[in-house]
């Protein structure tokens, strides 16, 4: 698997080292032209004005092969485990045995490069390694370069940590299910250049009745093209690259509460987390945001410890403007039935803690439709306090028909990604479709 990378690896370590030598030896070529032009031998000069054009021609060559061979690993991607205001986490993966690449960054309009320390953990069961690095002490809403060894120059921007300017976060989630769905949805959401996206659950499909048969190698290599994908598709048209947080869902892991070995599950190393071998985290952004990335019960249950910790971080952030949680499996599900076990869950141990401390916009995932549920709280339609539940989980898959469930204020078989703008007056929540055209939204004010 990923020969081409292998390949690529492999020799562009052999090559990077000449790529100085050919500039020493180019530099070398040029002033020999001149001094040999100036001097009265005619055929000495021919015979070095055609060693002169060898040379160059050499030079030309090699350093096309050179350039095409410098290339970064063709998965690189952005990520936070930490104050994403603050700190980056970028993550790549090359295949075992390549020659560990360096990390430099420095900020836009800063003069020398840093170098940074990774760490490198071997991708379970497979001959990948995953790199992660983690830049600290960085400004807010601050543009920064980085490069790994010669390689091409990468932009990214830490995250506001006011509202002074508009905060914009693309989520969705059921992603790489359909390629060419996933990739239609990508283009879009990119184009829209949102701060950072999350995929709320079922990100690769690597689990899942239908790939039962299927050997780890294959999972992994489905976790990889979905990552070689995001890499290329993922950058706006600044070139700035888009981050990428996420949520687990039921393709993401053979489920099970109990597994030890949990930080080995492909999910887990895929993703940094704040806390090893947990998969629910709080994501605070300034003093005014805070997304909840729950686990709707994959690897840990909605009650129990989770519940607690929801329960606590909750009360925390009573003061914060915004408190939106995202998760995969639905409270109120638009296409399965509302006696879902898993929902049936949610609505236990998640939406009275949602109802208590203030959250106005939930977002669900996994039904592979677009939905808007009526505000609800207590079980029934409240336009005054209730919660509203938006998804339905349509990034990459193939849409599904909704059922007429009494909590739909709207659904529809399409597929769907939202767009959550945070500014100082308010949120406001748009759905696009496939082809990009906003097809819901509604505004959600401070109160
Ligand atoms: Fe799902």
């Amino acid at each position: 698997m990923n020969r081409s990378e292998n390949f690529k690896g492999c020799f562009s370590h052999l090559f990077l080292p000449i790529n100085r030598q050919l500039l020493g030896l180019f530099f070398q070529v040029c002033p020999s032209n001149q001094i040999f032009n100036g001097q009265k031998n005619p055929s000495k000069i021919k015979v070095l004005k055609f060693s002169d054009r060898v040379m160059r021609s050499i030079f030309f060559f090699l350093a096309f092969v050179v350039a095409a061979f410098a290339q970064d690993p063709d998965i690189l991607y952005l990520t936070w485990k930490d104050d994403p205001s603050t700190t980056m986490t970028i993550v790549w993966h090359t295949d075992t045995g390549s020659k560990p690449l360096a990390l430099f960054s420095k900020s836009a309009d800063g003069e020398g490069w840093i170098e940074h320390t990774s760490s490198v953990e071997r991708l379970c069961g497979s001959p990948i390694e995953i790199y992660q690095s983690e830049l600290t002490n960085l400004a807010p809403d601050t543009e920064y370069f980085f490069r790994l060894d010669d390689g091409p120059l990468h932009r990214f921007r830490t995250l506001p940590d006011t509202l002074d300017r508009p905060l914009r976060v693309a989520v969705g989630g059921d992603a790489y299910q359909v390629k060419c769905i996933f990739e239609k949805i990508n283009d879009t959401v990119a184009s829209q250049s949102p701060d950072f996206a999350i995929v709320g659950g079922d990100v690769a499909y690597s689990e899942g009745l239908s790939t039962a048969l299927r050997t780890h190698l294959w999972r992994v290599e489905r976790w990889e093209e979905f990552f070689r994908i995001w890499t290329k598709q993922m950058v706006t048209s600044e070139g700035r690259i888009i981050p990428i947080m996420s949520t687990i869902g039921n393709h993401d892991l053979k489920e099970g509460f109990d597994n030890p070995m949990r930080h080995k599950v492909l999910y887990y190393q895929m993703f940094p987390l704040p806390r090893k071998g947990i998969s629910y985290q709080k994501m605070k952004i300034g003093k005014d945001v805070c997304f909840f990335l729950l686990d709707s019960g994959h690897s840990y249950p909605p009650g129990g410890a989770q519940a607690e910790w929801l329960e606590k971080e909750l009360k925390e952030e009573e003061d914060t403007s915004f408190k939106v949680p995202v998760y995969h499996i639905g409270a109120y599900p638009s296409e399965t039935s509302y006696i879902h076990r898993g929902s049936k869950d949610i609505r236990k141990f998640w939406c009275p803690l949602f109802e208590k401390y203030g959250v106005k916009v939930s977002i669900e995932n996994d039904n592979h439709t677009f939905k808007r549920t009526f505000p609800i709280r207590d079980g029934k339609v409240d336009r005054e306090n209730g919660v509203i539940y938006v998804g339905d989980g349509a990034w990459g898959v193939t849409p599904l028909k909704p059922k007429r469930h009494w909590y739909l204020a709207k659904a529809a078989q399409t597929n769907c990604y939202w767009l959550v703008t945070f500014t100082k007056e308010g949120a406001l929540y748009q759905a696009f479709n496939l082809e990009g055209q906003l097809i819901d939204e509604l505004t959600v004010e401070i109160d």
